[in-house]
């Protein structure tokens, strides 16, 4: 098993699925209250250098049931914010902990935590990829679907985070993927290669297109994220003017097969990047798919972190 979750493009299909079955058995547990402490006594420290909600409240609540603790590290109140090195951060906290979880804005700021340190790296969201967010959309799509392989997801919108990790994680388990963006914010090129090479191995169809109806044709799952991701805030405006044509209304959704999921990796911004019909309609597993974050990166830590 890999050491860290630093991007799904490190991780074997084998290792994405032992896991997504390890999250439905956490699952069960979990609701049948069949207590499993197989982190007991373990300390996870979560760094945020930006906001959140539930990646902070599922890991927290998480390592609690898991019979472990969590420490919020908010970038304001420990001295990574201010200027002390990842090198000695991680080297201190590697004494302390037994896994990091850390939301950032660079990639390589979690990558270097991982080389720096002697504990699991977990990656809770970068402007590059968000690998946690797919692993409970994955749970959310085999609970709905019964399956990943062989489907059609089509994800609309920004070239961001969400859509590296979607791609990063399909082509991995053989889940076709169509991305639908602007011109001016497609995915990152880099991204784009790895996600290729990977699926031309696994036979998995990746399209990059601007097109949203060409994406979401035939979709099973289709994706929506904000247009405006964590520090953007200042492009907002630039960015609203070419984003309408790729709001998902009642009229795109209907090109995606009848009985299609939607799925948002949430916070949603209800009139932007999906209308209201379409997120609270009877297609939309949203609050699933959120709920999953709990039980994917339980799964997660344990394989991370627990005995081995
Ligand atoms: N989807 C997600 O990561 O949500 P938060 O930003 O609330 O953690
Ligand atoms: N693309 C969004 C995802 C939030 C979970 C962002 O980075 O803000």
């Amino acid at each position: 098993m890999n050491k860290h979750l630093l991007t799904l493009h490190d991780w074997s299909a084998e290792e994405i699925l032992d896991t997504l079955d390890l999250a439905d058995e956490l699952k069960y547990k979990q609701k049948n209250g069949i207590e499993h402490h197989l982190l007991k006594g373990k300390t996870l420290g979560m760094i945020f250098t930006k906001s959140s909600t539930r990646t902070r409240v599922s890991f927290e609540v998480g390592m609690y049931q898991l019979g472990g603790s969590a420490l919020f590290l908010s970038s304001n109140d420990i001295q990574l914010g201010r200027g002390e090195t990842i090198y000695d951060t991680a080297q201190v906290l590697s004494r302390f902990l037994d896994g990091i979880m850390i939301r950032t804005y660079k990639q390589s700021d979690v990558e270097d935590l991982a080389r720096f340190g002697q504990i699991p790296i977990i990656n809770g969201l970068t402007d590059l990829v968000h690998p946690c967010q797919i692993l409970a959309d994955f749970q959310t799509i085999r609970e709905h679907k019964g399956k990943l392989s062989g489907l059609k997801l089509a994800y609309i919108g920004d070239g961001n985070n969400m859509a590296h990790s979607l791609m990063y994680g399909g082509a991995k388990v053989g889940m076709d993927i169509a991305i639908a963006t602007p011109e001016q914010y497609q995915c990152d090129p880099e991204v784009v290669k790895n996600a290729l090479e990977d699926a031309a191995k696994t036979g998995t169809k990746i399209t990059l297109t601007c097109d949203p109806v060409e994406a979401i044709r035939d979709a099973d799952v289709v994706y929506a994220d904000t247009w405006v991701s964590m520090g953007q805030e200042a492009e907002k405006a630039e960015k609203l003017k070419v984003f309408g044509p790729y709001q998902i209304d009642k009229k795109l959704f209907s090109y995606a097969k009848d009985d299609a999921i939607f799925l948002h990796c949430l916070p949603a911004y209800r009139g932007y990047e999906v209308t209201e019909d379409v997120i609270d309609g009877p297609n939309s597993v949203i609050f699933d798919e959120a709920e999953n974050r709990l039980h994917a990166q339980k799964a997660v830590m344990v394989k991370l972190m627990g005995e081995k």
